[in-house]
C-alpha cells in the first residue's frame, strides 16, 4: 500500500477511536507542552489527573513561571523523574522572560528550551502550530518497526534519524498534529507492546510483522539498562510532633524533594551495624533503634531502592541536643505539605494515621 494510504488509514482510525482529552480540545502551545511533558512520564489515564491539577492551579504559563519550585514539585509528586518537573518550571520561566509568554512556533526553536527534546518539540510544533514534523516516541518506534519490518536497534544512536526520516515521509501535511497524535494513540491502544490487537487492526493487511509473526520480536531493543541496588535507612524522628526533614540538593534522584534523615549503606545492613554521624548523635542521647525489619523495595528506572524506615521518638531535652546538619524540624501539617518522594509520603501518611489513632 502506498504511504499516503498508511496516513489516511491511521487518521481515519484516529477520527473514530481517539480519546476525548482536555489538551485535544484546547490545542494552545501551553496545554500541549504541559500534557506532553506529563505523558513522557506516564500513560494517559494516570497523567490526566496531574494535567487537570496543573491547569487548574496554573491556567497560564505566567502562573506556572511565578510559582515556587517546591509547589511545582508537590504537584508533580508521584510522577517520578523530578528533574522533569524542575525543567518544566524553568521552561515556563524562560518562555515568560525571554519569549514574552509565547512559545516559539518551530521545532527547531522549541528544542532550545529547557526540558524540550526532539519529541516534545515536534509534538508542540505540529499540534499547536501545524508544522509538519514527526514525533518519534516509543509508540512510533513500535508501530513503524512492526509495520515496515525494521530491525534496527531502537536504542542505537542511528535509530532516531532512521525512524524520523521514515515518519517524515508518512506525515500528513494537512493534519500533522492529528497524524502524530494518531501514531501515538495507535501505539498506545492498538499496536501495544504485548498482545497487540492484530485481529481488528486496520493496518493488518500490509503489516510485515503480522505477515511473518514478528510482533513480539519488534521493535528490537538491545541496550539493557543496568539496575543498581541501593540501601537506605530513613529515620522518622519525632520530637513533640515535629519531624526532621531536609531538602535533597545533590545531583541524584529526588533533587529538590524533602526526606527524613538518611543513612545510605553499600550493602544491606542492620542499622545497629552502621557508623554514621547521625547515628553517633542519636547514640549519644541514648536512642535505642526500634528497627522494623520490613524492607520497602522501590523500583526506579535505573535503580532499586531497598528502604528501611525507623521511627524514633525524642523528648524535649534530647531534641535540643540534636543538631543534624541540613535537617530542620517541621510541624505535622507542614511536613505533609512538603514535596516528597511518594515512598516517604506514603510512610509518613501511615505513621500519622497510626499516631492519630492512639
Ligand atoms: N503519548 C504521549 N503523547 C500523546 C498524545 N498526545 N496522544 C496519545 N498518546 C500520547
Amino acid at each position: 500500500m502506498p504511504n499516503t494510504e498508511f496516513s489516511s488509514t491511521i487518521l481515519a482510525w484516529y477520527d473514530r477511536h481517539k480519546r476525548e482529552l482536555p489538551w485535544r480540545l484546547n490545542t494552545d502551545a501551553y496545554s500541549v507542552w504541559l500534557s506532553e511533558i506529563i505523558l513522557q512520564q506516564t500513560r494517559v489515564a494516570q497523567g490526566l489527573p496531574y494535567y487537570n491539577r496543573f491547569i487548574k492551579k496554573y491556567p497560564e504559563v505566567e502562573d506556572l513561571a511565578r510559582a515556587p519550585e517546591s509547589e511545582v514539585l508537590r504537584l508533580w509528586q508521584g510522577l517520578g523523574y523530578y528533574s522533569r518537573a524542575r525543567n518544566l518550571h524553568r521552561c515556563a520561566k524562560v518562555v515568560v522572560e525571554q519569549h514574552q509568554g509565547h512559545f516559539p512556533q518551530t521545532m527547531e526553536e522549541l528544542r532550545t528550551l529547557p526540558g524540550i527534546g526532539n519529541y516534545t518539540a515536534a509534538a508542540i510544533a505540529s499540534v499547536a502550530f501545524g508544522e509538519a514534523v514527526p514525533v518519534v516516541d516509543g509508540n512510533v518506534y513500535r508501530l513503524l518497526s512492526r509495520y515496515f519490518g525494521i530491525s534496527t536497534d531502537i536504542s542505537s544512536s542511528k535509530a532516531f534519524r532512521e525512524f524520523f526520516k521514515l515518519a517524515a515521509s508518512l506525515i500528513d501535511e494537512e493534519r500533522p498534529g492529528d497524524f502524530n497524535q494518531a501514531m501515538m494513540e495507535f501505539g498506545a491502544i492498538q499496536c501495544t507492546p504485548k498482545q497487540p490487537g492484530c485481529d481488528a487492526c486496520p493496518l493488518q493487511q500490509n503489516c510485515l510483522a503480522y505477515a511473518e509473526g514478528l510482533q513480539t520480536k519488534l521493535p528490537v531493543k538491545n541496550k539493557k539498562t543496568k539496575v543498581k541496588q541501593r540501601y537506605f535507612h530513613y529515620l522518622l524522628i519525632n520530637g513533640g510532633n515535629q519531624i526532621l526533614f531536609r531538602q535533597r540538593q545533590e545531583k541524584d534522584i529526588w533533587q529538590g524533594l524533602y526526606e527524613f534523615p538518611l543513612i545510605e549503606s553499600a550493602k544491606q545492613h542492620f542499622l545497629n551495624e552502621l557508623d554514621h554521624p547521625i547515628l553517633d548523635q542519636l547514640r549519644e542521647i541514648d536512642i535505642v533503634f526500634n528497627v522494623e525489619d520490613k524492607i520497602h523495595r522501590h523500583v526506579l528506572s535505573h535503580q532499586v531502592l531497598n528502604v528501611n524506615f525507623v521511627v524514633i521518638n525524642v523528648d524535649e531535652s534530647s531534641k535540643k541536643n540534636l543538631e543534624l546538619k541540613d535537617y530542620d524540624w517541621y510541624g505535622l501539617e507542614e511536613a505533609e505539605a512538603l514535596p516528597k518522594p511518594v515512598l516517604i509520603a506514603n510512610y509518613l501518611d501511615s505513621y500519622l494515621n497510626s499516631i492519630h489513632l492512639q
